[in-house]
């Protein structure tokens, strides 16, 4: 959620942290701050509550503090509420050690209760400060900042990335993980950590992902890494293979608007590359396809637009394989006593691979017994490095808060292991697979046949922007895509919505349509497309105002009923919520647009959601 950047070289620290701390800024944002130690042996902190603006402004861009090693972090409120005190870095009493964490120390009110019976006062209501306290605590026993961190990690529980200064030791600064991603970079005579490989990207595309329980000393010349038990260790070095461009805007008023206009792009590096002589080709992954033979169930469990990928993947999964699949709540599935098992395959779907509850979620499946097969879009991530298997989407780095590339990615990835699968079983004719491919070949070009022609979408737009509630309505696959088309709406607009399966409508929310009620009707999906009709006029006739989707044969047919329809090129219908969550997640963006909202950073969200 928050973000950590960190860096020692002979460099000024402070702009190339706020540097950093720009490209963090899509993981959390209500205030934010830098610790720097200064030339003359002082650890300045600068935070703000608010934009990283705030703080750029407030130190002159970084000028007003000299010094050449500092850690920086933006932050996403969760102990104690955004302001300048709750902010991070977090200084201990005596001045001695600063920390920035991101994560959450879940026994932190019992070892502030032991720091004040040993007279330390706090000043903030945060976890982060009662680890700043307690390594000065160790600190000032030991006299060794390293040591310090050791004891310090023995007694702390529950998720962290640190990155520690301490005044004494100014030639190197320290960093910690747990459950929460940490990651080292390797510049010449300067080094790096990061939360994310977006902070330091600029700087360096050669890193060591740190694990769990790793501490590291990093300074200009040197990075020592040591494990959980404490000894020494080397690590194996990875090199970012894209560049610092796929992490700007290039021209773009906003990320989001850039990441959608990227999936045809993104559905042909991931789909394409896996795809040979008409054949899907899994060379990435370990389980065979005969192995599913002896799979009695599948899970697909995620968090957000992820899950909503498993709701299509469902639907999609269960008419190829016909094997049951249940797509799970990542957050409800660790709690629930999940009956899964040693014949279970459980598909894990995360862009970050960072999201705490889906690794939660992982954890307990893969406990029980359960083959893990994840999807994830950021390589090296957390979710990626303990499952059994991972797929990536290759859609690049996401930074736009609402997803939109990374969900389209997962889809046609998710769409093309149950065909992989269906096959193996042989559920599929030859016939039914070969056309599933070529439609698959075709999606990107008429993605960007839609991208290219948004006029209408802006339109109705600029028709229904002043909307206060907004209901999806669609049946099967079209009802799955709608979920997805609700979720960037409210994200980015704070329109109220909701998506509702069309049969359901009846059951309660037909009570809430009244005169101009904005209803999005989704008949995109073509064995229902009698049935959504049925569903319209139903609204239409309690004085909704309808939007209507659909595909191109079926637009003149819908017309009859719904003067404004926005026309979907078709394809398989298994593929076709690929091509009709594209006008949705421009009609959010351009509602949203209109209304002056902050895009890529929408209020109260993170990027990504590594607490619970
Ligand atoms: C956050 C993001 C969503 C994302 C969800 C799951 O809520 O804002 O866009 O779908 O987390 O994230 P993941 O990285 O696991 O896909």
């Amino acid at each position: 959620m928050c973000g950590i950047v960190g860096f020692v070289g002979s460099e000024q620290a402070a702009p190339i942290l706020l540097d950093g701390l720009e490209r963090l800024e899509y993981r959390g944002y209500d205030s934010a701050g830098i610790a720097v130690i200064s030339d003359d042996k002082k650890i300045i902190v600068k935070k703000a509550k608010g934009r990283l603006n705030v703080l750029r402004d407030m130190i002159n861009g970084g000028k007003s503090i000299a010094g050449t090693i500092g850690i920086g972090h933006t932050r996403w409120a969760t102990h104690g509420e955004p302001n300048d005190i709750n902010a991070h870095p977090h200084l201990s009493g005596d001045g001695k050690i600063a920390v920035v964490h991101n994560g959450i120390i879940e026994n932190y009110v019992e070892l502030r209760d032991f720091l004040i019976s040993q007279g330390y006062t706090f000043k903030s209501e945060t976890d982060t400060e009662v680890v700043a306290q307690l390594i000065a605590f160790y600190y000032a026993e030991c006299g060794n900042a390293l040591e310090a961190v050791f004891r310090v990690l023995r007694r702390i529980e529950g998720a962290y990335a640190l990155g520690i200064l301490c005044i004494d030791e100014p030639e190197h600064f320290i960093a910690a993980r747990k459950d929460a991603p940490l990651l080292i970079g390797y510049g010449e005579g300067c080094n790096f950590i990061a939360s994310d490989v977006t902070a330091i990207i600029k700087h360096t595309r050669d890193v060591s992902y740190m694990e769990d329980g790793e501490v590291a000393v990093i300074s200009a010349d040197k990075v020592q890494f040591y494990n959980a038990m404490e000894q020494p260790i080397e690590k194996a070095h990875n090199t970012i293979d894209w560049d610092v461009s796929a992490a700007e805007k290039g021209g773009y008023a906003h990320f989001m608007l850039k990441e959608i206009m990227e999936q045809p792009e993104a559905i042909r590096k991931t789909a394409f590359s896996r795809i040979r002589d008409n054949r899907i080709v899994f060379e990435d992954l370990k389980f065979t396809a005969e192995q599913i033979k002896d799979v009695s169930r599948i899970f697909i469990i995620a968090c957000g637009s992820s899950y909503h990928v498993g709701v299509v993947g469902k639907y999609n999964l269960e008419r190829l394989m016909r094997k049951p699949v249940e797509v799970c709540l990542a957050s409800e599935f660790r709690y629930c006593d999940p009956l899964v098992d040693d014949k279970s395959l459980v598909i894990v779907i995360s862009q970050s691979g960072e999201t705490l509850d889906t690794m939660a979620a992982l954890r307990e499946a893969k406990a029980r017994g359960a083959y893990i097969l994840s999807i994830v879009n950021v390589v090296g991530s957390s979710i990626a490095r303990e499952s059994d298997d991972v797929l990536y989407t290759w859609a690049g780095p996401e930074i736009a808060v609402a997803t939109t590339k990374a969900y389209s990615t997962q889809l046609i990835l998710l769409d093309m292991l149950g065909l992989y699968f269906a096959d193996a079983l042989g559920k599929v004719s030859k016939d039914q697979y070969d056309d599933i491919i070529e439609q698959i070949l075709c999606l990107p070009d008429k993605m960007e046949q839609m991208l290219e022609d948004i006029e209408d979408i802006k339109h109705f737009a600029s028709n229904y922007f002043n909307q206060n509630s907004v209901f999806f309505i669609g049946r099967n696959l079209d009802y799955a895509m709608g979920l997805e088309g609700s979720l960037k709406l409210k994200e980015i607009s704070y329109i109220h919505s909701e998506a509702y399966a069309s049969g359901e409508l009846k059951h309660g929310t037909i009570s809430l349509i009244e005169d101009g009620t904005l209803v999005i009707a989704l008949g995109t999906y073509e064995p229902l497309f009698d049935k959504a009709m049925s569903n319209v006029v139903e609204v239409q006739a309690r004085g909704a105002d309808v939007l209507a989707l659909t595909i191109e044969n079926n637009v003149a047919e819908m017309k009859k009923t719904v003067e404004n329809v926005i026309s979907v090129p078709e394809t398989h219908t298994i593929l076709q919520p690929s091509l009709g969550v594209v006008p949705l997640q421009l009609f959010a963006y351009y509602v949203a647009l209109l209304r002056g909202c902050d895009i890529d950073k929408p209020r109260n969200l993170a990027k990504s959601v590594t607490v619970e």
